[in-house]
């Protein structure tokens, strides 16, 4: 069964790709809903930035919350969308390869493949993100050797232990990039009484914040708002404030992966140990996150070129490898 269009709908964005025509889609997951008529204004990008630019009664509905869906109608929305963007019209209704976290629930799985067929997908199938990574990555699925794949998202960060064609453990928790920003966002307006969007914030974490020793002086400057008048405000923040929520959030990351590799059975282990751990996901970009990783665990951490796009590119290979990789699959 040939499919035609991959699609990793993330918590921040959702990625399309085609089997020969690579990523044809990368844009923020949200929708920008009318208050009053509550129809869809914009989608993706340009929902994205009208965001905060405009007079009208918008408001911005991210309709995935944890890697999984939060608000069902919009979702539909926002996967309709992204067929017409794709080209999906081609196929008729095309049939559609669905990333799908590990951590999703059997009822969060069933939603997220309802979503598509209705969005006008004629088939579904979803298949585990780490999965579709490892397959990126041309890890060796299907031998016996190990292999350890850490997809830190947007909405929560997952690790897999893969061998023999499958999944051998995973562990996962429902933290990722935006609970940082909502952290340094938080921190902003409990220290200094300012208000800052989340895209302020996860604009501090990209320059700003490092893992690494030193960098603590660092000073970056923001547009905010007073929280007790919303006057316009701007206030500075150095990076070594940060540091302690910074570190919290990182530990759990890492207890989560420490956690995932002392499960592993003992050969496997040892793989892993050897071969080291594939970071993906735009999170593990946090600067110094690989070494911090890397000294925690005493395993080598490789962290790949556009680490976001390692599991949309997955899935575009699987539409390639169709026939070989159909156990992997779960039809919905
Ligand atoms: N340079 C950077 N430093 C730190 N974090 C970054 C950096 N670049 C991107 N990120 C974070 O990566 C996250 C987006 O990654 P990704 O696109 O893999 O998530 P997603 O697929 O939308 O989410 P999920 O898989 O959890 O549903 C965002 O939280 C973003 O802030
Ligand atoms: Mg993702």
């Amino acid at each position: 069964m040939a499919y035609d269009l991959a699609i990793d709908l993330g918590t921040s964005r959702c990625r399309v790709a085609t089997r020969s025509g690579g990523i044809v889609v990368d844009q923020a997951s949200v929708v920008a809903i009318d208050g009053r008529t509550k129809s869809a204004v914009q989608i993706g990008a340009a929902a994205e930035a009208m965001i905060g630019s405009t007079t009208k009664p918008v408001r911005a509905v991210w309709p995935l919350v944890q890697g999984s869906i939060a608000d069902y109608d919009t979702a539909v929305r926002l996967l309709r969308f992204l067929l017409r963007v794709a080209g999906g019209s081609r196929f008729g209704r095309p049939k559609v390869l669905l990333s799908v976290p590990r951590t999703a629930t059997n009822i969060e799985r069933r939603a997220l493949g309802k979503a598509a067929s209705e969005a006008g997908a004629a088939r579904v199938r979803l298949l585990d993100q780490s999965v579709a990574a490892a397959v990126e990555l041309s890890l060796p699925l299907d031998q016996p050797t190990g292999s350890m794949v850490c997809d830190l998202g947007a909405g929560k960060s997952e690790v897999a232990v893969l061998s023999m064609g499958g999944i051998v453990s995973s562990r996962g928790i429902r933290l990722g990039g935006v609970d940082l920003d909502d952290a340094i966002a938080t921190y902003l307006r409990v220290t200094r009484g300012v208000v800052i969007s989340r895209v302020v914030a996860g604009a501090v974490k990209a320059q700003l914040v490092t893992l690494l020793p030193g960098g603590d002086d660092l000073t970056v400057e923001l547009a905010g708002r007073t929280i007790d008048q919303g006057l316009p405000t701007t206030v500075t923040i150095t990076a070594g404030e940060l540091r302690p929520t910074v570190d919290e959030f990182v530990r759990q990351i890492v207890g989560t992966v420490v956690q995932c590799l002392s499960e592993a059975p003992p050969e496997v282990a040892q793989d892993i140990i050897f071969h080291g751990i594939h970071l993906v996901g735009g999170g593990s970009l946090l600067h110094g996150f690989a070494h911090t990783l890397e000294v925690a665990t005493a395993v080598p951490v490789h962290l790949h070129e556009d680490p976001a796009a390692i599991p949309v590119s997955g899935l575009q290979r699987c539409l390639e490898l169709d026939a070989r990789l159909e156990d992997l699959f779960t039809e919905v």
